[in-house]
């Protein structure tokens, strides 16, 4: 392909899991890939092929303005923009503090929001590009003692419904991923509530977040929301929502939770996660 005509990819947190995945693979398949990492050192004058890592904390407006000033200044567009970088809080509601609370929305919504901000411009103004918001299905159905964590997946899949309609006449083409469980660096940076340990919930949250871990840990690496990604931004216009994940996850999530009655779809849950 000729190295003009090379979509130019942008993919926060991509140095683990998901991202790191997603980046490796557009990168092996000829896209010039720039991922985003808070310890990224800075990029070489001449990166030379392959993926290349510049920094980017998604808090900080300043950062991530940066880093897609340096990604304009080297490459003058934007085709591809994937909403990567997250983590997730454990700890039932009442035990988690506002300033936690606060802390996971600013990483994984506000984050998503100030990147947006930062790239729409860009993407307007050239009539075309693709942004993908990576959400979870934990953004279409909470669990017990994931509260604040599915709070700002459900605040991404909100704010991306709009932007997908907002955008839709620029050329802009709008997507979510919601990944089910798969085996990350997710599940060790996960936080968990200063208040957890102790109190009312003590008991359920343990057995609760014991489950959770061992389907991420016993989940598969990221490949298929690499090729998933693929196919989506490679879609002229592609639909909104992209459940990727175990077949029991995608049922329960994609069917079960739109033809059961509440009750019994929070009893299978409640049940799943052994809380009651
Ligand atoms: N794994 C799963 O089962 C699963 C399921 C559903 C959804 N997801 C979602 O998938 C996304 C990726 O998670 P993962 O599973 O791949 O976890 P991971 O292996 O822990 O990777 C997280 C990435 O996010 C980056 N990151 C974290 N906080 C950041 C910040 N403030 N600014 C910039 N980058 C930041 C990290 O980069 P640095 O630390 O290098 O900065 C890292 O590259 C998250 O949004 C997560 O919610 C994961």
């Amino acid at each position: 392909m000729n190295d003009d005509l090379r979509r130019v990819v942008l993919i926060t947190g991509a140095s683990s899991g998901i991202g790191k995945t997603c980046a490796e693979h557009l990168a092996g398949r000829g896209y010039r890939v720039y991922g985003t990492s808070r310890r990224a050192a800075p990029l070489p004058e001449a990166p030379g092929e392959g993926l290349r890592m510049i920094a980017m904390d998604v808090t900080s407006e300043a950062s991530v303005r940066q880093a897609v000033a340096l990604v304009l200044a080297r490459e003058g567009r934007l085709d591809v923009v994937v909403n990567n970088a997250g983590w997730g809080i454990a700890g039932a509601v009442e035990d988690t503090s506002i300033a936690e609370a606060q802390e996971q929305l600013d990483a994984n919504f506000f984050g998503t929001l100030r990147v947006c901000q930062a790239v729409l411009p860009t993407m307007r103004r050239q009539g075309s590009g693709h942004l993908v918001n990576i959400s979870s299905m934990g953004g279409l159905v909470s669990i017990p003692f994931q509260g604040l964590y599915s709070a700002s997946k459900f605040a991404v899949e909100g704010m991306t419904e709009s932007l997908r309609m907002e955008l839709a006449p620029f050329g802009v083409q709008v997507a979510l991923i919601e990944p089910g469980d798969f085996r990350t660096g997710f599940t060790a940076e996960r936080r968990v509530a200063a208040a957890a340990a102790q109190g009312a919930y003590a008991e359920s949250f343990r057995k609760a977040v014991a489950v959770m871990e061992a389907d991420e840990q016993g989940g598969a690496t990221p490949e298929a929301i690499a090729w998933r990604l693929e196919r989506i931004i490679d879609a002229r216009r592609p639909k909104l929502r992209h459940l990727v994940g175990p077949l029991a996850q995608r049922f329960a999530v994609g069917v079960l939770k739109k033809i059961l009655p509440q009750r019994w779809f929070e009893s299978m849950i409640a049940g799943y996660y052994r809380i009651g």
